[in-house]
């Protein structure tokens, strides 16, 4: 995240004595990506942030991943998963890579305190509410909001009472950003750009937590590790730089049409290694006095494409039993499109009140143990008009 932040104390000139009150020295941490080479930020802590005291490997079962075979296009409905749990526990894995992994969680209670090392994650927020605490301060977030948390950060979820707070999560294996084509050189978002800096929301005021043996879980390669700290990781009295977690909302996406259909790239959000997050919002749709507003068929020659329908309605999927909360799998080797119906259907249509999250992966995704909770198995056979309608 190329935009420079500064919140709290830090001192005037970076790599200088910064004293506390009490006159000892606050501990300065460097977070930055790709060893010293891009975007970093300084921290701040009161204690230093290296005292572990204790180190144990958290027995879990490998998330076990089965091919897309025989190769199909897959529904599944997220709202027939379990509700309950914490955003971190509680995640239920549809789809993996590994570049990328899916999972979708209904959050009825905090987490523990979390740091993916494996990448940087994106959790869009389907619907409730909630605040991610980390290292950086406070962030308030709610339906619409893409999370995104750059690897390593420390953080917790914290949801508001009552509704569950329902997410798909985005674990990457890499970093995740915008797309190189929005930025400038220096990496101002551009003109064309969907969206830019002011739609970004990120922590405004230190957390300064207190505590002592605080237990931090990590997911890193070879599995999850829970540590012990001597004393909390939610110290920080200051921090600036350009790597932070940052919040941007949906509805903040401006989208781009054309007289005829536009092509999924001018939806897109963020750009991981080896996928892409597009999303599809509310707008008014193809004008040229001929068009066709919903998608043609369409072959993914190099790509697996899900989409997570979370609002509206979808025109191009009407009778295939697609809702609110369906995933939809279409992977590469096969052709996708309307269902039945909807290409004829939506001529003269002006406005499409649809919201879909996209994520597109460059290598075949496999399902997840969660698939078989809430498949809906008759969906590969809908355009032939069997099935559900
Ligand atoms: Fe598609």
């Amino acid at each position: 995240m190329p935009h420079y932040r500064r919140v709290g104390e830090v001192p005037h000139k970076r790599h200088t004595q910064f004293r506390r009150p009490d006159g000892g020295l606050y501990a300065e941490e460097l977070m930055g990506v790709e060893g010293f080479s891009a975007d970093a930020a300084l921290l701040y802590h009161r204690a230093i942030p290296t005292a572990i005291t204790a180190a144990e490997a958290v027995p879990r079962e490998p998330d076990p991943l089965t091919p897309n075979h025989p190769l199909k296009p897959r529904h599944l409905r997220t709202h027939a998963l379990k509700v309950g749990g914490d955003l971190v526990d509680g995640r239920q894995l549809l789809l993996g890579n590994a570049d990328v992994r899916l999972s979708y969680v209904a959050a009825d209670a905090p987490s523990p305190l979390f740091r993916d090392a494996v990448g940087d994650e994106v959790v869009y927020l389907e619907s409730g509410a909630g605040v991610l605490e980390s290292v950086y301060g406070r962030l308030e977030v709610g339906r619409g909001d893409y999370v995104v948390i750059p690897a390593s950060t420390t953080h917790r979820w914290v949801p508001a009472p009552g509704v569950p707070l329902r997410a798909l999560v985005i674990e990457a294996a890499g970093h995740v950003g915008p797309p190189d084509r929005y930025l400038s050189r220096r990496g101002q978002f551009l003109e064309l750009s969907p969206y830019c800096e002011r739609d970004l929301r990120a922590p405004e005021e230190p957390l300064l937590v207190e505590g002592e043996q605080v237990e931090v879980l990590v997911r890193h390669r070879a599995g999850i590790t829970r540590f012990t700290y001597a004393t909390h990781p939610f110290d920080v009295v200051g921090w600036d730089g350009c790597l932070y977690p940052y919040a941007f909302d949906i509805g903040d996406f401006e989208p781009i049409t054309g007289r005829v259909h536009q092509p999924p790239p001018v939806h897109q959000v963020f750009e991981g290694d080896n996928f892409v997050v597009c999303n599809f919002v509310p707008r008014k749709v193809d004008y040229h006095p001929l068009a066709i507003p919903v998608p043609y068929y369409h072959s993914n020659v190099d790509s697996d494409e899900v989409m997570f329908y979370c609002g509206g309605n979808y025109e191009a999927r009407r009778g295939s039993g697609i809702g609110q909360g369906s995933i939809s799998l279409h992977p590469g080797g096969i052709a996708h499109g309307p269902q039945p119906g909807a290409y004829e259907r939506g001529i003269g249509v002006e406005f499409f009140d649809e919201l879909a999250v996209m994520v597109d992966t460059f290598v075949p995704l496999k399902l997840g143990e969660a698939v078989a909770a809430c498949e809906d198995p008759a969906y590969a056979w809908t355009w032939a008009n069997r099935g559900t309608t």
